[in-house]
C-alpha cells in the first residue's frame, strides 16, 4: 500500500515537473521546423551518438586523440562523453546513479577493477561473454580477465591495468649514495636526511607524498602498508577482517606516527593523485607513491620540473613482509540500459584494441592488458618502465572481490582515515570496530 501509493507520488512528481511553457515551447520549434529536432527526422548522414560516461582524465589530450581516432575510423558513429569527476570514489556515486535509474544516456562506462561484481550482481552490466569468445579473452593477461568475470560470466573488457610503485628524485638519492629503500624504514630514514640538508639550503622539500585522503585511493596505499608487513584487510584463507590483528594494527600505526607528519606532510590527508603527483613534480618530495601514469607526467618537460631525474622501483616492505603493489585498472562495460549496444560494442572493441592500449602506453605510460602489447618495440623504446615492471603488474593484489566491496571500502576509508589523521587514535579501539562492520557487510553478502 504505502510503496504503491509512493509509486502514484512520484509519477504525478514526475508529470508536474514539465512546466507547461516549456511543452508550448518545444511544440512551437517542432512547429517551426527547428534545428533542435533533428531527432524526430534523423538526417541518413548523421552519425549516431554512443554515449560514454568517463573520469577526468590525468592526460586529456591523449584520451583526445582516441576518441579523434575512433570517429575517423568509425565515421557512422559520433562520441557524447560525459566527463565526471577525477576521483573513483566520486565518479563511482555520479555513474550508480544513472545506472540506477537505469538512464538511456549511458552507452558505454569505464569501471574501475573492483566494481564489476558489483555491477554484474546489480543488473547494471551488460554480459559480455558473447560478443568477447575464448579465443579473443586469450590475448590478455588473465588477472585482468579474471577481474571483470562475476559468477562466470564477463561484465567489462579489460582497456589498462595500474599497480602501485615507488617514484623516487635518483639525482637526490645519488647525492647521498643511497640505492633505493627496501624497507619503509629505511626510506623513512634515507627521506629525513635528504630532507635535512635541503632544509638547510632553504629549499622546500619533504620525504614523502601519496594519497591519504579518505576515498578509494587511501585504501590502495594502506592496504600497501598492510600486505607489505604480512597482514590483510580482509584474509582471503577465511574470508574474514584482520584489521584488528597485529600485522595490520602495526603498518597503520606506522604510518600515523612515521608517514603522516613524519615523511610526508600532514597536508597528503587532504590529497587524491593529482595533488600528491603535484608535489613531486614540483621537486618537492624525495619519493612518491603512485600508479604507472606518474612517471609520464614526471618524466614531461610540459608538466614537471624533475624530469630525467626521477627512478622508479617497487614498492618497500616491512623486514617481516614482501614488496605488494594494489592492482588498480580500469575497464570498459556497456550498460543494460543501452539503446544501442552494437554501437557501443563497437567503442568497447576500440578502446581495447592493440592500437588503442599501443598509444595510451606509449603516449600516456599507461599498462596494457594485451599481453602483445608488452613485446611490442616501439612501446619498449618509448617506456622502458612497463616492460621493467610487468612483473610487477602481473603479481599486485587485488581488493576484496565481492558485490559489495563499495560498502566494504566505505568502512575502510573511514578508518583508516580516522586512525593516521591522529596521533592519539585509539587503534586497537577503531580497529575492533572497523573490522566487525566489514565483517557484517561481508555476511550480508554470503
Ligand atoms: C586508480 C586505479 C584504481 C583505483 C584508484 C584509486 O585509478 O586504477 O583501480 O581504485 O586509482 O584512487
Amino acid at each position: 500500500m504505502g510503496n504503491r501509493s509512493l509509486a502514484a507520488g512520484r509519477r504525478k512528481v514526475g508529470h508536474q515537473a514539465v512546466p507547461k511553457w516549456l511543452g508550448l515551447a518545444v511544440a512551437g520549434l517542432v512547429a517551426a521546423g527547428a534545428p533542435g529536432c533533428a531527432e524526430k527526422t534523423p538526417k541518413p548522414d548523421e552519425p549516431t551518438p554512443v554515449r560514454l560516461v568517463t573520469w577526468r582524465p590525468n592526460q586529456p589530450e591523449v584520451w583526445d586523440e582516441v576518441f579523434a581516432r575512433f570517429e575517423a575510423r568509425n565515421p557512422d558513429l559520433k562520441v557524447v562523453r560525459e566527463v565526471g569527476p577525477h576521483s573513483t570514489t566520486a565518479f563511482h556515486a555520479l555513474l550508480t546513479q544513472k545506472l540506477k535509474n537505469q538512464s538511456p544516456d549511458v552507452d558505454v562506462f569505464l569501471m574501475d577493477v573492483i566494481w564489476p561484481p558489483e555491477f554484474g550482481s546489480a543488473g547494471w552490466a551488460l554480459p559480455l561473454d558473447e560478443r568477447f569468445p575464448p579465443e579473443e579473452r586469450a590475448q590478455f593477461l588473465p588477472g585482468a580477465i579474471l577481474a571483470n568475470t562475476y559468477e562466470g560470466r564477463l561484465y567489462g573488457v579489460p582497456l589498462y591495468l595500474a599497480s602501485g610503485m615507488l617514484y623516487y628524485r635518483k639525482d637526490l638519492l645519488a647525492q647521498h649514495g643511497f640505492e633505493p629503500p627496501e624497507t619503509w624504514e629505511e626510506m623513512v630514514a634515507q627521506a629525513a636526511a635528504i630532507v635535512a640538508r635541503g632544509t638547510e639550503a632553504g629549499e622546500e622539500l619533504h620525504g614523502f607524498s601519496g594519497q591519504f585522503k579518505q576515498y578509494e585511493g587511501l585504501v590502495c596505499d594502506m592496504l600497501e602498508f598492510i600486505l607489505s608487513r604480512g597482514g590483510h584487510a580482509v584474509d582471503p584463507r577465511t574470508g574474514r577482517s584482520a584489521l584488528a590483528e597485529e600485522p595490520a594494527l602495526e603498518a597503520v600505526r606506522f604510518v600515523r606516527d612515521r608517514i603522516i607528519g613524519g615523511a610526508a606532510p600532514r597536508g597528503v590527508l587532504t590529497y587524491a593523485e593529482p595533488e600528491s603527483l603535484d608535489l613531486f613534480v614540483q621537486g618537492k618530495a624525495v619519493f612518491h607513491r603512485n600508479w604507472p601514469y606518474a612517471w609520464e607526467v614526471a618524466n614531461n618537460p610540459e608538466k614537471s620540473r624533475v624530469e630525467g631525474r626521477v627512478g622508479l622501483s617497487v614498492l618497500p616492505r616491512f623486514p617481516q613482509g614482501e614488496s605488494t603493489a594494489t592492482l588498480g585498472g580500469w575497464q570498459v562495460g556497456v550498460s543494460r540500459f543501452s539503446r544501442n549496444a552494437d554501437a557501443a560494442w563497437r567503442l568497447v572493441s576500440y578502446l581495447t584494441s592493440f592500437e588503442t592500449q599501443k598509444l595510451l602506453a606509449i603516449r600516456a605510460g599507461l599498462a596494457p592488458t594485451r599481453r602483445a602489447v608488452y613485446e611490442d618495440p616501439e612501446v619498449l623504446a618509448a617506456q622502458p618502465h612497463l616492460g621493467a615492471m610487468a612483473e610487477v603488474f602481473a603479481t599486485a593484489y587485488p581488493r576484496p572481490r565481492t558485490p559489495v566491496y563499495p560498502a566494504v571500502s566505505n568502512v575502510l576509508q573511514r578508518y583508516f582515515s580516522t586512525a593516521i589523521a591522529d596521533r592519539s587514535s585509539d587503534l586497537d579501539h577503531l580497529a575492533r570496530e572497523a573490522s566487525a562492520e566489514v565483517d557484517r557487510i561481508l555476511d550480508l553478502a554470503r
